[in-house]
């Protein structure tokens, strides 16, 4: 069974959970995503950031009102400067996998604001460019939320990442004909099913149907 910090306990040491936007847009999938790990962080007494935001987008309503939730135009590495040493990078890509110790090295978490790709096109390249310190989440891709919902239950509930409940590549199925497969790796609720933001799956369901109706 996942244990998860949003089920009640504030954990001793808060942590801030910073996700770089690295689109100009930001689309109706990472608000559901951004909204998921505000109102997580908020339950679980840590801070969410969203940085590196171009000046001009309107944030929406949704989001911003959220209490855990910062936004910032500047990026990380103007922010943390001064500390980047307690800055750990979740990297698919980085040699060394995320530990209950890391929570102690660090206190701010760092992830790529991008959208899920199958075949994963290595954007977080991007961050790694900084120089801050990675950690990989196991070899699977995640979303953006399932990655920070993953990190916190490492670092702050202390449970190795291997021993967390995962449902891979799940199969979301609407109806007797219609289905679709999502190619990332997923932490399993209390329920048995992938956690997934509120929303995501009647925006999949639309995304999907849009696909069908633009092939006639
Ligand atoms: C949806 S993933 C994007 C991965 C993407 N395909 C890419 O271009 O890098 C968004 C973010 O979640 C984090 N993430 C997802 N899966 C991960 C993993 N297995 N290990 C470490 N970080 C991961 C990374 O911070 C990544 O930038």
């Amino acid at each position: 069974m996942a244990q998860d910090s949003t089920a009640g306990s504030i954990p001793k040491k808060p942590a801030t959970y910073i996700v770089e936007h690295l689109d100009d847009e930001l689309g109706p999938w990472s608000e559901l995503e951004y909204v998921t790990i505000a109102k997580d962080s908020h339950m679980s007494g840590n801070t969410f950031l969203l940085s590196s935001l171009p000046p001009s987008l309107d944030l929406p309503a949704t989001l911003s009102s959220l209490p855990a939730f910062k936004s910032e135009t500047r990026g990380v590495e103007e922010l943390y400067a001064a500390t980047k040493d307690r800055v750990c990078l979740l990297d698919p890509a980085a040699a060394q996998d995320l530990s209950p110790e890391d929570g102690d090295c660090f206190d701010v978490f760092l992830f790529g604001g991008i959208l899920g790709d199958d075949p994963p096109r290595d954007r977080t390249s991007e961050l790694r460019a900084k120089g801050f310190q990675g950690r990989r989440l196991g070899s699977k891709q995640m979303t953006t939320d399932t990655a920070v919902r993953v990190t916190r239950i490492v670092v702050q509930d202390k449970v190795p990442l291997d021993s967390i409940p995962y449902d891979d590549f799940p199969e979301l199925k609407f109806n007797e004909r219609e289905s679709t497969e999502m190619p990332f790796r997923y932490v399993k609720g209390e329920d048995g099913k992938p956690i997934m933001p509120e929303g995501m799956v009647e925006l999949i369901r639309k995304d999907a149907d849009k696909a069908i109706d633009d092939l006639f």
